[in-house]
């Protein structure tokens, strides 16, 4: 997590409590940070050269990562018995926690109640995740994951630092995201789209000093920092909701569009009667891709779409670029084997009028930085 944020730099000073000192040293802390470590409340020379509570004031963001639920309870009830709680309770700046705990330890309501203490105070939370943890159990517990709490983070200093970057200016609409056709108040239809591929292209180009919408359909995502985002939930609106996101530099549809929805959908649960299938009548969605790809003066610059193909990958990819009228397919294999959709990896091949540009498979936020970057070389030299 250090490294990611000083990539992005963003200088970190480190306090380590005993129970992290049996976990790192502090000396290989000091070469992440460049810094020296804290560690003694009582430490005579750190008091001389720097005192704990201007050590808790001197930073932008207080972020305990990981936040053991021993130290959550601290924090909860303002106890401040080694230099990590008195920083705590001393600072006067903002307080973010990646906690990190058996699933139990987790759930009890001691630590949810501390959880909701510290939420009141206006402390961020980012995780748990859920996963196998080391003591062998499953569930909600688990440490975030460092680009995660990294990416938290940035989103929290975005929002308050003016946007800088090359792409300061541009604004970038990107949908993402499945969408859900009603077929009365209780059902629809939809497809296995997590929005992950989506919200990642978005966080890229905000961290590149993008202005992005989201425009995105129901995901259990949570909405990036620093991004603006509408939520829709069927295609019809998410072409009202994009089209209202215009005039932009630039539109990127990532999103799993339903092809078809019901037209003659029920305002009320359709019964079900013995030996009787409702008779559901499927008609075409609008294209978003192409509606704004059309030419026109509100054009964007560049109009990106994505092909989701489980055959003729390339084949259907340029069909699909000629038919929509944009400027890049990214087209990607989604069949079931390749976890394209809802996983965090993507094998993807840029289709242009310049040829075919095959990228080796990489994570979906490398897939992500990797088109912010070829974005902001297309602006290269133009206003
Ligand atoms: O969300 P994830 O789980 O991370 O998965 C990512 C993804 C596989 C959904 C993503 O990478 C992807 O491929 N998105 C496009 C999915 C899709 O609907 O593809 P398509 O080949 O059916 O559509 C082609 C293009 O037209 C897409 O840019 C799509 O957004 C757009 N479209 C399609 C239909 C429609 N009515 N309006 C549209 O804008």
């Amino acid at each position: 997590m250090i490294r990611l944020l000083s990539k992005q730099g963003i200088q970190t000073r480190a306090i380590l409590t005993k129970a992290a000192e049996e976990f790192v040293t502090p000396l290989s802390v000091a070469s992440l940070t460049g810094e020296k470590v804290f560690t003694e409340l009582f430490d005579l020379t750190d008091e001389a050269e720097m005192g704990h509570i201007q050590l808790s004031r001197s930073a932008d963001l207080v972020v305990v990562a990981p936040a053991t639920a021993d130290l959550m309870a601290k924090m909860a009830t303002g106890q401040a018995n080694d230099l990590a709680t008195t920083a705590l309770l001393a600072t006067d700046k903002p307080v973010m926690i990646a906690p990190a705990m058996n699933v139990r330890m987790w759930n009890h309501p001691a630590t949810q109640r501390n959880l909701k203490q510290l939420l009141e105070d206006g402390v961020q939370v980012v995780g748990p995740d859920d996963g196998d943890m080391a003591c062998g159990e499953f569930g909600p517990g688990r440490l975030a994951e460092p680009d995660e709490i990294a990416e938290k983070i940035l989103g929290f200093f975005s929002r308050k630092i003016e946007k800088t970057g090359p792409l300061k200016g541009r604004k970038i609409v990107v949908t993402a995201g499945p969408t859900h056709e009603p077929i009365d108040p209780v059902r629809y239809i939809a497809n296995h789209s997590s929005g992950k591929q989506g919200y990642a292209i978005a966080e890229a180009l905000r961290d590149l000093g993008a202005d992005v919408t989201l425009v995105s359909g129901p995901t259990r995502l949570s909405e990036p920092e620093g991004v603006s985002v509408i939520q829709v939930e069927a295609a019809k609106d998410m072409l009202q909701a994009t089209r209202q996101a215009l005039p932009a530099d630039v539109v990127i549809c990532a999103a799993a569009v339903a092809d078809w929805r019901v037209e003659n959908g029920s305002d009320q649960k359709i019964k079900k009667k013995e030996g009787q299938l409702p008779a559901l009548t499927l008609t075409e969605n609008p294209d978003i891709l192409a509606t704004v790809s059309q030419k026109g003066e509100a054009r964007p610059d560049l109009v990106i779409g994505f092909a989701a193909e489980t055959q003729n990958i390339i084949e259907n990819g340029k069909a699909k670029l000629a038919k929509k009228g944009c400027d890049w397919i990214i087209a990607n294999d989604v069949s079931p084997e390749t976890g394209t959709f809802g996983g965090d990896e993507n094998s993807v091949i840029v289709l242009s009028s310049d040829g075919e540009d095959h990228w080796p498979k990489l994570s979906k936020k490398e897939v992500a930085i990797s088109l912010a970057l070829k974005i902001q070389d297309y602006f290269k030299g133009r206003n």
